[in-house]
């Protein structure tokens, strides 16, 4: 079956850069992305490119080029859905908040109301694909959705659907080279013709031995399994930075000396402030929920050991630095270096920032903050109702937002990096030192300052993995 029409619900981190990539590479398509949230669509449609919902490098170019030519926002869900011949499910699946599994399981509400509207509105044979990540067996929900909108008599509707499973890998701040380069396409699935399909669409430029097709259970687990052994690791290494800092070792140089092994690998050795964004948590929290659920409890209680060290590097942190100030940070004046949960993106869901950032507010020091990507009005959601400035009805006392980076230092007594952010790699101490009140602190929580720079300039510095 030959896609013409492509329509994909959702135009969020995933939906917004999958898409674009894919009419950058398929000009014979027209690609359709619908979402609920109408200032989110505006956003995609701004003639300004600066001022698109997501920062992602190389993301802007791609939408200048195909937006409006086979590239579309909208939030037209009916006449989209309609024209489709397959259509992506790219909405967000939280974490339930409340009822049964709060914490835990995923909340599949979007992906049901998504479900329903293709239900409602498609014609003819319908090709569905997952791209959100979700629990394994959800393909089954959505099929018994799809399955009784096709079998209602009442309506005589001339509509079928086939279901597949293609879960997004990209990492944030490297989407557009991840989606142009992924490691691999997986598709699950029981219907070859829309297997096919969708080979198709990542053959026009994905290498086909790259391409791997399995049963959709198989794929669904696979995203989650993924995402928990990258977060696995990151827990692994940061237990061990530990362990360096307790012993003299090098966090680095561990990392290094273990990664070389070709057993082990290089990547996701890096420790720093535990893992955020909107995956890690939220997938390994499903998989304790999922092992629980099939009667699994000691492979529960493996994962959840995970989750458990991210909690304890940031409850750490915060320890150590109170302790370095001599025991009290209460009015004492911090600037914190980036608040998005990795370089290179604006999104700060999970950001270890906004654990850290709360729990600094609580003890009673007055925050500088300064993010090159992050907007103020972003910071503002993310401290909303910090337990120490509970009574004060002006939020930003207790912090302010710094749009200069070297002004964030001011009269600072010490700075925490929190992103690994490029512009703070080679800063210019000789200016920065002046402003800082001595004694000053410097903690690094990426391993990212040059200690012996720093250390010329009379500043304390501490650093993840290697101490002070
Ligand atoms: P997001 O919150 O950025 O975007 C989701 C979008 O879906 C939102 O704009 C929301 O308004 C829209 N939406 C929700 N319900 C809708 C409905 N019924 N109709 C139309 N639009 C609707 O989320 P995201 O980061 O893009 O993640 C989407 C999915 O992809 C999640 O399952 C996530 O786990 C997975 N994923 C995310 C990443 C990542 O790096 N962010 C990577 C791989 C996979
Ligand atoms: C992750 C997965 O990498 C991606 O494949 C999946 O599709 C979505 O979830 P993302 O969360 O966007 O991607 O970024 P990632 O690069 O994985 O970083 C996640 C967190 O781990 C960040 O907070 C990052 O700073 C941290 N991290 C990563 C480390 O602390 N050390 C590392 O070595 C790598």
């Amino acid at each position: 079956m030959e896609i013409r029409n492509i329509c994909c619900i959702g135009a969020g981190y995933v939906g917004g850069p999958t898409m674009a990539v894919i009419a950058n590479y398929c000009p014979n398509i027209q690609v359709n992305v619908v979402d609920i949230n109408p200032e989110r669509i505006d956003q995609w449609n701004d003639d300004d490119f600066s001022k698109l919902p997501i920062f992602e490098p190389g993301l802007a170019e791609i939408v200048k080029k195909c937006r409006g030519v086979n590239l579309h926002f909208s939030n037209e869900m009916e006449n989209q859905i309609k024209k489709a011949d397959m259509i992506f499910i790219s909405v967000n699946t939280p974490t339930k908040v409340k009822g049964i599994g709060a914490g835990q399981a995923i909340d599949l509400k979007y992906v049901e109301a998504s479900s329903r509207e293709i239900a409602k509105y498609s014609e003819g044979f319908t090709i569905v694909v997952e791209k959100s990540t979700l629990p394994v067996k959800t393909a089954q929900t959505i099929k018994d959705i799809l399955d009784a909108e096709s079998k209602s008599k009442e309506k005589f509707t001339e509509k079928n659907f086939a279901v597949l499973s293609n879960p997004e890998f990209l990492a944030e701040g490297t989407a557009i080279n991840d989606l142009n380069n992924p490691d691999r396409i997986l598709i699950g699935g029981d219907n070859k013709e829309a297997i096919d399909s969708l080979v198709r669409i990542y053959t026009n430029w994905v290498d086909k031995s790259k391409v791997l097709t399995t049963d959709l259970w198989s794929s669904e687990l696979s995203k989650l399994i993924a995402n928990a052994f990258l977060a696995q690791r990151i827990s692994s290494i940061n237990t061990i930075s530990a362990l360096c800092e307790a012993t003299g070792a090098n966090i680095k140089d561990v990392a290094l000396a273990v990664g070389m092994d070709k057993r082990i690998g290089k990547y996701f050795l890096n420790s720093g402030p535990g893992f955020g964004g909107s995956c890690f948590k939220k997938d390994i929290s499903n998989l304790v929920y999922i092992s629980n659920h099939y009667g699994l409890s000691e492979v529960a209680e493996y994962w959840q050991k995970v989750l458990d060290i991210n909690l304890w590097q940031q409850k750490r942190f915060v320890e150590l630095i109170v302790k370095q100030m001599f025991g009290t940070i209460s009015s004492k004046k911090i600037a914190i270096l980036g608040f998005a949960f990795k370089s290179n993106t604006n999104d700060t869901r999970e950001s270890p920032a906004i654990y850290i950032c709360r729990k600094l507010i609580e003890e009673g020091a007055i925050l500088n903050i300064y993010d090159p990507k992050v907007s103020q009005n972003q910071i503002n959601k993310d401290l909303k109702g910090c337990k120490e400035d509970l009574n004060v009805p002006n939020n930003n006392k207790k912090w302010t937002f710094s749009n200069s980076l070297y002004e964030t230092f001011n009269d600072t007594d010490a700075a925490i990096f929190m992103t690994e952010w490029e512009e703070f790699q080679n800063l210019d101490w000789s200016t920065i030192s002046p402003k800082m009140r001595k004694p000053a602190w410097i903690f690094d929580t990426r391993s990212i300052i040059k200690k012996n720079v720093i250390k010329k300039y009379g500043i304390n510095i501490w650093q993840v993995g290697s101490g002070s």
